[in-house]
């Protein structure tokens, strides 16, 4: 019988032969992707308030740091409110985050950067990428967040662990307050049932399948990872939760992607009511 891992060597071998040069090409084809997020009763001062988001930078050995430093200048030139980093950002050493980290913290957003973990970076070692991240002026929010002043409930940005790690999602939101906007940094998308079914979270800001990366064949369905498989890319609606997966920014396992460019998200909240009459 043909193992799993068998089935995927001879599948990534056929792909890497058939479409290896157009998927090195799409793997620097960075896309930006707008995307309007309704919000109810979203307090008038935060009507417009763009956050950029960036994800798996997977930094070494496949992606190289000229291709972060271009996803990064494109991020800063969205003139953000807020950037979030939504993990993985090392793959194969924990070393490199010290090269990516300082060029992470040249990144202009009016309230800063705030960032959360995932796999990989508990994988290689979560304790390093805090410290460099932390260094750097970059907020990590470990079952935690931060409540930026806005209207009576404010706007909090909450981050959870990765579920390699210690996830608690009920840590992470003690600081939301009611009739505030709250936004949700979780690495792995799939947790978005969970977070729905606490009712308390508006928006939730996700990354690790990337997109399977290898979309081709039908083969995507046995890249994607555990925890990024039902809600593998783009947006969707949980119940009232806003969902959006990001497709991430670099590769792991193969240097290539088929079907799935790399993204920055530009996500706009805006007033729930305001969307549906524009609709
Ligand atoms: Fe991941």
């Amino acid at each position: 019988m043909v193992s799993r891992r068998s089935f995927l060597s001879a599948s990534m071998l056929t792909l890497l032969s058939a479409g290896g040069v157009k998927g090195l090409a799409e793997a620097l084809d960075l896309r930006v992707e707008e995307v309007p997020v309704p919000v109810p009763r979203l307090c008038s001062e935060l009507e417009g308030f763009r956050i950029v988001a960036l994800s798996d930078f997977h930094f070494l050995p496949y992606t190289q740091i000229d291709f972060l430093k271009k996803a990064i200048q494109r991020a800063s030139s969205l003139k953000p409110d807020l950037v979030v980093l939504l993990g993985d950002f090392v793959d194969a050493t924990v070393e490199s985050i010290h090269e990516l980290a300082p060029v992470l913290a040249t990144i202009n957003a009016r309230h800063g950067v705030m960032a959360v973990l995932g796999n990989h970076d508990h994988i290689q070692g979560s304790q390093v990428v805090v410290e460099a991240l932390s260094r750097h002026g970059i907020e990590v929010l470990v079952n935690r967040g931060i409540l930026l002043p806005c209207g009576l409930g404010g706007l909090y940005i909450a981050g959870t662990d990765s579920l390699s790690g210690r996830f608690q999602l009920r840590e992470a939101l003690l600081g939301s307050r009611p009739g505030g906007t709250t936004v949700l940094l979780a690495h792995e998308p799939d947790v978005a049932d969970y977070v729905a079914a606490d009712g308390r979270v508006n928006l939730q800001l996700s990354g690790h399948s990337h997109g399977g990366q290898v979309r081709c064949g039908g083969v995507e369905r046995l890249l994607l990872p555990r925890g990024g498989r039902k809600y593998a890319f783009g947006s969707y609606k949980v119940g009232d939760l806003f969902v959006h997966t990001s497709r991430g920014l670099g590769t792991t396992g193969l240097p290539l992607r088929l079907g799935s460019p790399p993204e920055v998200t530009q996500l706009i909240l805006t007033n729930a009511v305001d969307a549906s009459r524009a609709g």
